[in-house]
C-alpha cells in the first residue's frame, strides 16, 4: 500500500469536539460530508464513462455508486441528528455537490493517483470521527462512520492496487510525481481552507473589538449633544420670552417695561 493512512493529523483529532460539538453543527457537517461524497459519486461516474480500461470502468462504476449511497447515508443521518440544520443547509449541498471532471482534467494515472490519496484522507478523518462518537456515548453516527469508513479502506485498496501495478509496469516514477503533486494541491487546498476560517474569525474579532471601542464613544457623544440640547433650550426660552416682550411693546408702548409693576401702570 502506497499511502500511510495511519498518520492521523494531529489538528483533525484537536478540532473535532469543537466542529462536532452539537447536534446542530454535526447535521451541518453531516451535509457537508453529503455534498461532498455526492460530487465524488458524479466524477467517479465521469470517469467510468470517459476511460478505455473496461476493468477500470468497473471499478470507477462500482465506487461512484458507493460514494451515492455514502451521500444519501450522511444525509439521512443529518435529518434525524437536527432535521431543522439539515434543512437549512440544503441550498449549501445542492452548490457544492458538483463533478469536478477530474478525469478529465487530470488523465487516467494521474485521477487514480487523486482518487487514492483522497480516499486515504477520508478514511483516516473517519475513523477519528468513529472514535470520538464511540467516546461520546453515539452508538448510531460512530457505527455510521465505522461502516462508511470500510469502503473507504476498499477503495484506497483498489487505487492502490492500480498504482503498485503501474509500478511493476515501469511507471513508477510517473506514480511518484502524480502522488507528490495530490499531495501538494490536497495541502494547498487545506491551507487555502484553514486560512479561509481563520479569515473569518479575526473579521469577527475584529469588529467585536471595532464595536467595544466604537460604543463608549456614541455614548459619551449622545450625551454631550444631550446636555447642549438642554442648555439650548433653556437658552432659547428665555430669548423666546424676551421676543415676546419686544412684540407687545412695539404694539403699545415705546418704552421697555421692565417688571410686572410697570406693566400694571401701563396698562
Ligand atoms: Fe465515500
Ligand atoms: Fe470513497
Amino acid at each position: 500500500m502506497i499511502e500511510h493512512t495511519q498518520r492521523l493529523p494531529f489538528v483533525m483529532r484537536a478540532t473535532t469536539p469543537i466542529a462536532w460539538r452539537n447536534d446542530r453543527a454535526i447535521a451541518t457537517k453531516l451535509m457537508g460530508f453529503a455534498a461532498t461524497e455526492l460530487g465524488s459519486s458524479l466524477d467517479m461516474l465521469r470517469a467510468a464513462e470517459r476511460t478505455d480500461d473496461a476493468r477500470l470502468r468497473r471499478l470507477y462504476f462500482r465506487h461512484g455508486l458507493d460514494e451515492a449511497r455514502h451521500a444519501q447515508r450522511f444525509r439521512d443521518a443529518a435529518k434525524r441528528v437536527h432535521p431543522e440544520a439539515a434543512e437549512q443547509t440544503r441550498a449549501h449541498e445542492k452548490l457544492h455537490a458538483r463533478r469536478m471532471d477530474l478525469h478529465e482534467q487530470l488523465g487516467e494515472l494521474p485521477f487514480v493517483a487523486f482518487v487514492h490519496s483522497a480516499e486515504a484522507r477520508a478514511k483516516a478523518q473517519f475513523e477519528v470521527l468513529e472514535a470520538h462518537f464511540a467516546s461520546h456515548d453515539r452508538a448510531e453516527l460512530a457505527t455510521l462512520f465505522r461502516e462508511i469508513g470500510k469502503d473507504e479502506q476498499r477503495h484506497v485498496a483498489y487505487s492502490g492496487a492500480i498504482l503498485d501495478g503501474w509500478r511493476a509496469a515501469g511507471r513508477g516514477a510517473e506514480v511518484d510525481r502524480a502522488l507528490r503533486q495530490v499531495r501538494l494541491r490536497a495541502a494547498w487546498q487545506g491551507w487555502r481552507r484553514a486560512g479561509r476560517r481563520i479569515g473569518d474569525v479575526m473579521v469577527r474579532v475584529l469588529l467585536i473589538l471595532l464595536f467595544v471601542a466604537v460604543l463608549p464613544l456614541f455614548a459619551l457623544i449622545q450625551r454631550c449633544a444631550r446636555r447642549r440640547d438642554e442648555i439650548g433650550w433653556r437658552h432659547s426660552g428665555t430669548q423666546s420670552f424676551g421676543s415676546q416682550s419686544l412684540g407687545s411693546q412695539s404694539l403699545g408702548s415705546q418704552s421697555s417695561p421692565s417688571s410686572l409693576d410697570e406693566l400694571r401702570r401701563q396698562s
